[in-house]
């Protein structure tokens, strides 16, 4: 069952969704040369702490980090460790939040100074994918036009498609129906209606979409070794375009001074 959240729920997966938008936008300015992976784990769960949340990745099946910070040919679930982030890594950091429980998901990839040219061309694929994805996302589509629009984006400028990790419906729970794959035929699915909430998330490799588990159990890392990146936003389905969730609406770069 899909859950149509109420109006009341939606305002709190809104203030859900900032916080972990803003939470993302604060620990991706820490991704800097020289900082360890644990580093950025823990300015995270200060601000989560700050804003008065918790981490719904802390414990869930025994998860040990409050978020997921993956580096170039990790595709998802890095666990913060000691590892220090270079110039010229990518760094992909899942960020989630629950608040007055409600929960809000998001995830970007990060470029650490000047990354090499097919791997800049892949976080732009995969940001254009999650684009797609998010235009597609209308009431009166289907799950699959997301997944559709996602694997198109992708497969047509050479880069591959993940297809162990889907997205999810997200609300009270992390992970609710529907599951969202990357890859997938348009009108296939569940039909999208007004008041559901769903975190898309491409996962994009540069090279094979082959994945393969580390021995922690948790990192997953492209079967190749080439790059993998991942963003995610959490969206609400209304009646015209889908309401980006964790969009920060306040540009840094507003001033004063206008
Ligand atoms: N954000 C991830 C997702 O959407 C969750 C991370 S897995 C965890 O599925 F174990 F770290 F929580
Ligand atoms: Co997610």
């Amino acid at each position: 069952m899909i859950v149509i959240k109420t109006p009341d729920e939606i305002e709190r997966m809104r203030a859900a969704c900032k916080a972990a938008a803003e939470t993302l936008a604060a620990v991706a300015r820490e991704v800097q040369p020289g900082r360890t992976t644990a580093e950025l784990n823990d300015v995270a769960a200060e601000l989560i702490a700050k804003l008065g949340g918790k981490s719904p990745f802390l414990g869930y099946k025994g998860y040990p980090g409050h978020i997921c910070v993956s580096v170039n040919e990790e595709v998802v679930h890095g666990i913060p460790s000691k590892r220090r982030v270079q110039y010229g890594d990518i760094v992909s950091l899942d960020i989630g939040i629950i608040l007055d429980g409600f929960v809000g998901d998001n995830a970007t990839t990060v470029a650490v100074g000047v990354v090499e040219a097919r791997t800049q061309q892949l976080l732009q694929v995969t940001q254009q994918a999650l684009q797609a994805g998010i235009a597609a996302a209308r009431a009166g589509n289907r799950v699959g036009d997301i997944s559709h629009a996602v694997q198109t984006t992708v497969e047509s400028q050479g880069f591959s498609v993940v297809r162990e990790f889907v997205g999810h419906g997200v609300g009270r729970k992390m992970h609710e129906e529907p599951q969202i794959p990357n890859y997938g035929r348009s009108g296939d699915g569940p039909k999208l209606k007004p008041g559901m909430t769903l975190a898309i998330e491409p996962m994009i490799n540069a090279g094979t979409s082959d994945v393969v588990m580390l021995s922690d159990g948790w990192t997953v890392v492209s079967a190749d070794g080439a790059p993998s990146a991942h963003f995610e936003h959490t969206v609400l389905v209304t009646d015209g375009d889908a309401e980006i969730l964790t969009w920060l609406r306040k540009s840094p770069y507003e001033s004063k001074a206008r």
